[in-house]
């Protein structure tokens, strides 16, 4: 374990000198940052993402040795050489084993993901909807992230971003739910993670208004219908005076 968050440092220190050009920020009205390559030999394994506004263009599946594009409009106008990616985490994992004994295989520190869950438009019920489950400072990027149904694990209508980078070398990662709003389900979106001492679920269930109770309704309805009659009587008395007033200046003209 501890040798592991070694080698996880190392690849973020790794990453971070050894891509000039690699990860620029430009500063214009988008930011654009390219080429974000992470090698870690936990597993072992890697990440290769591209990014354009915050957002993930592709990730090249290194299993596969395929790019796959998470806006599928893209793949039409541009490509990318999976090959590229392959070298280029295979120049990492090089580079990384010289940083693991320069650091002394010092242990990166775990820092403690913050999760935030909600759903992705207002929640009406029947009508499907998707929930975010949003993880923000992961450090090493290992990470499980899984939801529960009614407390049982669901893996249907799931999936998940790469780790989208952050400035402070920390990591970002969204996991969605496609679900069907109902007023019995509940849901949790399940973190595992080496900085926490154990998993963390974040809980969401549907706010439904309460109906009014049927002793509201009537109570309601009795006021209305009080202040309506108060309302008639008060009436009829004004009217009524009002006619005997005008009635005895009428009288008293004669006079
Ligand atoms: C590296 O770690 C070993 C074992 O903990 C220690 O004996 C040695 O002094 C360390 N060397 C340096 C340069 O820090
Ligand atoms: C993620 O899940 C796998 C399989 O259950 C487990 O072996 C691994 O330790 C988990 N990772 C973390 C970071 O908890």
């Amino acid at each position: 374990m501890t040798l592991s968050r070694v080698l996880i440092l190392g690849t973020l220190a790794l990453t971070t000198m050894m891509s000039p050009g690699d990860s620029e920020d430009i500063v214009a009205d988008h930011v654009g940052s390219y080429g974000i390559e992470v090698y870690q030999s936990y597993g072992p394994s890697g990440q290769f993402t591209e990014e354009f506004d915050g957002d993930e263009l592709f990730y090249v599946d290194l299993e596969k040795k395929e790019t796959v594009w998470r806006l599928p409009v893209f793949s039409t106008f541009s490509g990318f050489d999976p090959q590229n990616a392959l070298n280029e985490i295979a120049t990492s994992k090089q580079g990384l084993n010289i940083l693991i004994k320069r650091s002394n295989y010092t242990a990166a520190t775990n820092e403690v993901p913050e999760v935030t869950l909600f759903p992705k438009s207002p929640v009406m019920l029947g009508q499907p909807n998707t929930l975010v489950c949003l993880v923000d400072n992961i450090f090493p990027p290992v990470i499980n992230v899984t939801w529960l149904k009614n407390r049982h694990s669901v893996t249907e209508g799931v999936s998940e971003t790469s780790f989208l980078a952050k400035k402070d070398h920390s990591f970002l990662k969204f996991s969605y739910l496609t679900f069907l709003p109902s007023a019995d389900d509940i849901y949790d979106c399940k973190v595992e993670h080496w900085g926490l001492d154990e998993p963390l679920l974040k809980h969401w269930e549907p706010e439904i208004p309460a109906p009014m109770s049927e002793l509201t309704e009537t109570v309601v309805c009795a006021l209305g219908l009080t202040v309506g009659l108060v309302g008639i009587v008060v009436g009829t008395v004004f009217i009524i005076q009002g006619l005997r007033s005008s009635g005895a200046s009428r009288h008293q003209r004669p006079l």
